[in-house]
């Protein structure tokens, strides 16, 4: 597979891992690693071999944010005109499930991308904040939106208003994390919801994600119209036939992905 310069990419069985690799600053988000992430997912989203993805960063850093040297000269024009984060909506978009395993800083973009995700695992050494504030602007890779949903407003704005950090059980308290797990079996645990899902058929995964996207974009209504529409179009896999008669007889499913 393709060698990149800021990501470690591996694939385990039917998983996906992409590894954040800029230690030298706490692995912040520049182009090259949005390039390289989204690139990446996007490749590992089209290959029907994997029906999982793990995103990781290092034991110290999830990621602490956006690039801010990166950042600090531009102006409001070349962010407009370079749609700078705008890629991310990509990564944001791909239909094969994503597990962020979340050890250290999670802050300003690494708290985004981590919500990008479907599921976050964090280790217990895990921190989480939009600390944007103190740099004189505010998020910009989704987190006035996703952190808001997330744990709904007033937590959204204490966070995001006073840049202060949360740790991984108030995070978890909060319903930003699905999980806390100690550090040292983070990656172990991450391996096993990964390939737990990735046993699944990717057809019913894909109509799962899509149908609690709804839930956070449309009406109830329309989500539940969503929903059902999904659910009969799922009678015509192979893999609804194979799930419901292995239930019947008592076995494990072996699902083919059609
Ligand atoms: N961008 C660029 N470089 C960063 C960085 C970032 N977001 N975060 C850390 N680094 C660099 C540091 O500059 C430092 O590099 P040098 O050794 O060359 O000086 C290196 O990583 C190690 O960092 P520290 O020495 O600061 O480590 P620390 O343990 O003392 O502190 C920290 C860790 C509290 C996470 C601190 O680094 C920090 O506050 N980082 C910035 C966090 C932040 O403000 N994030 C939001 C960024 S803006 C954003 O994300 C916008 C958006 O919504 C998309």
């Amino acid at each position: 597979m393709t060698d990149y310069e800021t990501i470690l990419i591996e694939i385990r069985g039917r998983v996906g891992w992409i590894t954040l690799n800029r230690p030298e600053a706490l692995n912040a988000l520049n182009s090259q690693v949005m390039a390289d992430v989204v690139d990446a997912a996007t490749r590992f989203d089209a290959d029907d071999g994997i029906g999982a993805i793990v995103v990781t960063g290092s034991e110290r850093a999830f990621a602490a944010g956006a690039d801010i040297k990166e950042m600090e000269s531009k102006s409001g024009l070349d962010m407009l005109m370079g749609d700078h984060f705008g890629g991310w909506a990509r990564f944001a978009a791909v239909r094969t499930p994503v597990i962020a395993a979340v050890s250290g800083y999670a802050l300003g973009g690494g708290c985004e991308l981590a919500m990008m995700c479907d599921i976050i695992l964090a280790a217990d050494t895990a921190k989480f904040g939009q600390p944007e504030i103190n740099l004189g602007v505010i998020p910009g890779m989704g987190g006035t939106q996703r952190l808001v949903r997330a744990v709904g407003y007033y937590k959204a704005a204490e966070l995001v208003l006073t840049g202060r950090l949360m740790d991984a059980s108030e995070a978890e308290r909060a319903g930003l994390v699905s999980r806390v797990v100690p550090a040292s079996e983070l990656l172990e645990e991450a391996g096993r919801v990964a390939d737990t899902i990735a046993a699944k058929s990717l057809p019913s995964l894909y109509a799962a994600k899509a149908a609690m996207d709804a839930a956070l974009e449309t009406t109830q209504a329309e989500g539940l119209r969503f929903e059902r529409q999904a659910f009969a179009a799922l009678f015509d896999t192979e893999d609804q036939k194979e799930g419901m008669a292995a239930f019947r007889e008592k076995r494990a499913p072996a699902f083919g992905n059609h």
